[in-house]
């Protein structure tokens, strides 16, 4: 993906008619380029979530970024995992974090979800850098940090990033539902782009933590999100990013009213929208 030219106004898509799709990326003053879609946990309705394999399968299906869930293991390494707990998504029992990188790497991550991904495992956020790298993907990190963990986990998330990050590529947006995370990665280092996620604009107090923790991007919940919706978390003059939505005419009017992004489980059933 190009680098974003450093501008002062974001630069945005204008949508003219409901028939209108996705178009290109949109490059704002972050660094952080959204297309207008971004695959959600890899392409989640297509391989299974948060793995190697559905990296690769978004690639495959020309998705230029996806988002990803990350949380720490007990010994405090950053692995791409949705849930509290390993019940849905693997074949083990508990807290993802109160098992050791160990524990969690004898974990069958792919077998629920298909029989041909048996053997998938729990990908750590450092070979999962590497693998974005080799399929020249942008990427959104979600940060889901255990009870009391917000610090540690944005400090260690910070930590690799610094170390295994490529300099030649476009820094990752780091999101997450906790804002004081947010707080915390720009207190540490306000380089890396942060997105304030929401589940609706009448959630209180987002704007004022949009501001408090420099966010480059407000990402707001599809349920029940209408023009008005949009039209008041563009307000805050970011980019937009909408989870999740799978379904197309869904998708042109979320674009049409001004989202710049949308998440999606199914990113072939977008590109293909008629
Ligand atoms: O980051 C957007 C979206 O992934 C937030 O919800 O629960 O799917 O992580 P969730
Ligand atoms: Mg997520």
């Amino acid at each position: 993906m190009a680098t974003a030219p450093k501008a002062k106004t974001p630069a945005r898509t204008k949508k003219t008619s409901e028939k209108d799709g996705p178009s290109g990326p949109s490059f704002f003053s972050s660094g952080f380029a959204f297309p207008p879609f971004i695959g959600h946990r890899g392409a989640a309705r297509h391989a299974p979530e948060n793995t190697l394999a559905g990296l690769r399968a978004a690639a495959s299906m020309g998705v230029a970024c996806v988002e990803f869930d990350v949380r720490l293991t007990r010994d405090g390494v950053p692995v791409l995992f949705h849930d509290d707990t390993v019940e849905r998504t693997t074949d083990g029992r508990g807290r993802l974090g109160a098992l050791t990188l160990s524990q969690v790497r004898r974990l069958d991550a792919g077998a629920w979800f298909a029989p041909r991904f048996a053997d998938e495992r729990v990908p750590t956020l450092v070979e999962t850098i590497r693998v974005l790298a080799a399929l020249n993907l942008a990427a959104n990190i979600e940060l889901k940090p255990e009870e009391a963990q917000g610090a540690a986990t944005a400090r260690a998330v910070l930590a690799v990033l610094r170390e295994r990050w490529p300099r030649d590529r476009p820094r990752p947006l780091l999101s997450s539902f906790d804002w004081s995370v947010l707080a915390t990665l720009a207190a540490e280092d306000a380089g890396w782009p942060r997105g304030l996620l929401i589940r609706t604009p009448r959630q209180p107090q987002w704007r004022a933590w949009a501001v408090r923790v420099g966010a480059a991007a407000i990402h707001c919940g599809a349920r029940g999100l209408d023009r008005a919706g949009v039209e008041i978390l563009k307000g805050a003059g970011l980019p937009v990013a909408i989870y999740t939505v799978n379904d197309v005419r869904r998708a042109r009017s979320l674009w049409n009213w001004g989202a710049t992004a949308i998440f999606t489980d199914d990113p072939p059933r977008l590109l293909a929208a008629p």
